[in-house]
């Protein structure tokens, strides 16, 4: 809607007619400007009461309701309640009225008859006001709507963040129970053909001998990269004995890899905890471990699980160069993006502190 042109209503209330028709005839030289007439302070708040005003003339003396007392009740009501009033007075007007005025919610005085010239642009100015914080009003209105829609879409993001991890993790632990099940006994199988055949081979075939043993050795490996595989698609222990053995085979299998010394210490007892929010610890536990490698250069970890009040913690510290402001505020940092995310679903919150030369601590906060 193009608020400059709309119309905006200015209301003029004089117990004198002919004062009215002149009023009403200056402020229709105004553009856009629709002139609202009342003869009494009494039909002047049933006008206010129908419809809002750039701006009200209020003659001060009027039989009856007086415009003093006509601008107190105007003012008391919630629709009118900052509608500005300019209070028409006799020229030689005494000093006790116009504290009267004022204190009734006059924010202008223009005394009678008045000069058509300062009586336009006075009005002027208030329509233009008017039509300011109409414009306003209507801009809040929509960027509380676009807000609305950013919120709703942001959720909705959150939403399908959360079921594709879900979806991902469920694939990965289907995939890794077939690799771990069915390559693993069709290797198991191969290695007894094999050994079959080895043990049925005449002595003096030292060839093929040798190259059955080959095979054996050959298969073995195998068996340990499926397994391997298989561990990192979905670790069997996390399923079977929980995030607290998790970590630590994780730590162990970590410390073995990558040479980094891991000190690990976990509560005798941890809470039951979902898959849900086993899972999100695991990996975030990974990923935290893989950022280590990949830009600590530290020489030792150390791995901390409690459960405290808050629900469970978990904290990671290194003794690397330490991780950077400006890496925690980058928007690029996806990694650090996704295990932010993935305790949000749970009311949780990770917490990175970093300290050049010294070290990272990661402490992450999952309610139970
Ligand atoms: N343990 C750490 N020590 C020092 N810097 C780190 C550590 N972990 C993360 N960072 C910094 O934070 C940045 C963002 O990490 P991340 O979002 O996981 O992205 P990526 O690992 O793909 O670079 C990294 O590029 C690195 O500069
Ligand atoms: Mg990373």
């Amino acid at each position: 809607m193009n608020t400059m042109q709309s119309i905006a209503s200015v209301l003029a209330v004089d117990d004198d007619p002919r004062s009215l028709t002149a009023l009403s005839g200056l402020l229709g030289e105004l553009p856009a400007i629709r002139v609202v007439t009342a003869r009494s302070g009494e039909e002047a708040l049933r006008q206010v009461l129908q419809s809002d005003f750039a701006v009200i003339l209020m003659d001060a003396r009027m039989p009856g309701l007086d415009g003093f007392e006509a601008a107190r009740l105007i003012r008391e009501r919630e629709r009118s309640r900052h509608t500005p009033i300019i209070f028409l007075t006799g020229a030689y007007e005494d000093l006790s009225s116009v504290t009267r005025g004022y204190e009734a919610g006059a924010v202008d005085y223009i005394a009678k008859p008045p000069s058509p010239e300062i009586l336009k642009s006075k009005v002027a100015v208030f329509v233009e006001l008017h039509r300011k914080n109409i414009k306003l009003v209507q801009e809040i209105i929509e960027r509380k709507h676009v807000e609305e829609d950013l919120r709703r879409s942001q959720d909705r993001l959150r939403a399908l963040a959360v079921h594709l991890q879900a979806v991902r993790e469920e694939e990965w632990t289907r995939i890794s129970r077939e690799i771990h099940d069915q390559l693993g006994q069709a290797l198991t199988g191969v290695k007894m053909d094999m050994r079959w055949i080895f043990d049925r081979l005449p002595k003096e075939e030292t060839a093929l001998q040798e190259k059955a043993l080959a095979a054996c050795t050959l298969i073995d490996d195998t068996v340990e990269a499926v397994r391997e595989l298989s561990a990192r698609l979905r670790p069997e222990v996390l399923d079977q004995l929980g995030l607290a053995a998790a970590i630590d085979w994780q730590a162990g299998d970590f410390q073995r890899r990558s040479g980094i010394r891991c000190h690990v210490s976990l509560p005798a007892q941890v809470p039951p905890l979902d898959r849900e929010r086993s899972t999100a610890a695991f990996r975030i536990f990974q990923e935290l471990l893989t950022n280590i490698v990949r830009h600590a250069a530290a020489t030792r970890i150390d791995v901390a699980m409690q459960s405290a009040p808050g629900g469970l913690v978990l904290t990671v510290e290194d003794n690397g160069r330490g991780i950077e402001a400006a890496a925690l505020d980058n928007p690029d940092s996806l990694g650090l993006i996704g295990m932010r995310e993935r305790v949000l679903p749970f009311g949780g919150h990770i917490d990175f502190t970093g300290q050049r030369g010294k070290g990272t601590r990661v402490q992450v906060t999952i309610p139970v």
